[in-house]
């Protein structure tokens, strides 16, 4: 379904991606894990059409994005579902305003059919009760479950979740993956999450993806990623699993 193909990227001189290549099969989730400031993000942009690459492909049910442009890329990507890494609601609208907002913009609803679908949503993340309070009111775990109902309001073919548990303690973080994993099983989305949350992240994900010097240095399952013996791979989960991975200087 999600097929990256030989990916080049480089800004400047820094030559970011050179050659990133893996599938997300249909109806699954993977994982893309690496260090800080690889290119994870700017994989993610890449599948959202926000960026374009160098050289190399994005697939998305066949069609490979580059091929496309204005409403017909439009189309495609309205399908999909983000979840960013400061994926801020507006402060100004309320809990509900904000998740409701994609509905009135993109559909024709009509209020009571948001309202329904709003509440619908806002139950399944845990969030009925604060749906008049505004951002500066409620948590950040709130805010990113709120971020997460919006996008998953229209029930998108595809979610994108850049380190959806960043910056937030580790049981609100693990109850954000829970409700990934609940709302997966609930409407069957493909997904990429960007994460630093190994080994926790392995059990709700199909496939996983290390991302290294600019290229994928490992694709397969979690259990296999686990296993690995590769004096690469190994300290890598060692240390993410210690909490200790460190920036890359130079990225590339
Ligand atoms: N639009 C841009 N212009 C220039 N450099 C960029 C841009 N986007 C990302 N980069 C650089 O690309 C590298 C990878 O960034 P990013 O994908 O955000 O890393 P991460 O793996 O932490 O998500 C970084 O060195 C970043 O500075
Ligand atoms: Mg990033």
């Amino acid at each position: 379904m999600i097929h990256v193909q030989e990916i080049h990227k480089s800004f400047g001189n820094a030559q970011v991606l050179k050659g990133v290549s893996f599938d997300v099969p249909q109806g699954k989730i993977l994982a893309l894990v690496g260090r800080s400031g690889c290119g994870k993000s700017v994989i993610l942009k890449h599948i959202a059409g926000l960026l374009k690459p160098d050289n190399g492909h994005v697939f998305i049910n066949g069609n490979d994005l580059c091929n496309l442009s204005g409403r017909k890329l439009l189309r495609l990507i309205e399908r999909f579902g983000f979840l960013f890494q400061n994926g801020a609601l507006f402060d100004s609208m309320t809990i509900f305003d904000n998740v409701a907002f994609p509905l009135r913009e993109k559909t024709r609803l009509n209020e009571r059919e948001i309202r329904e679908k709003v509440l619908s949503d806002l139950d399944q993340v845990g969030l009925i009760g604060s749906e008049e309070k505004f951002p500066s009111q409620v948590s950040g775990g709130m805010i990113k479950r709120a971020s997460l109902a919006r996008a998953l309001i229209e029930e998108p073919d595809i979610m994108l979740f850049d380190e959806p548990t960043t910056g937030l303690d580790p049981i609100t973080g693990q109850s954000i993956l829970a409700l990934i994993d609940s709302c997966h099983k609930r409407f069957g989305f493909t997904g990429i999450i960007v994460t630093h949350e190994i080994p926790r992240v392995f059990s709700i994900v199909d496939k996983v993806a290390l991302l290294h010097e600019g290229v994928v240095l490992f694709y397969g399952s979690p259990s296999e990623i686990m296993e690995s013996n590769d004096p690469i791979i190994r300290p890598f989960i060692h240390a993410a699993t210690n909490g200790q991975i460190k920036e890359c200087t130079e990225p590339g």
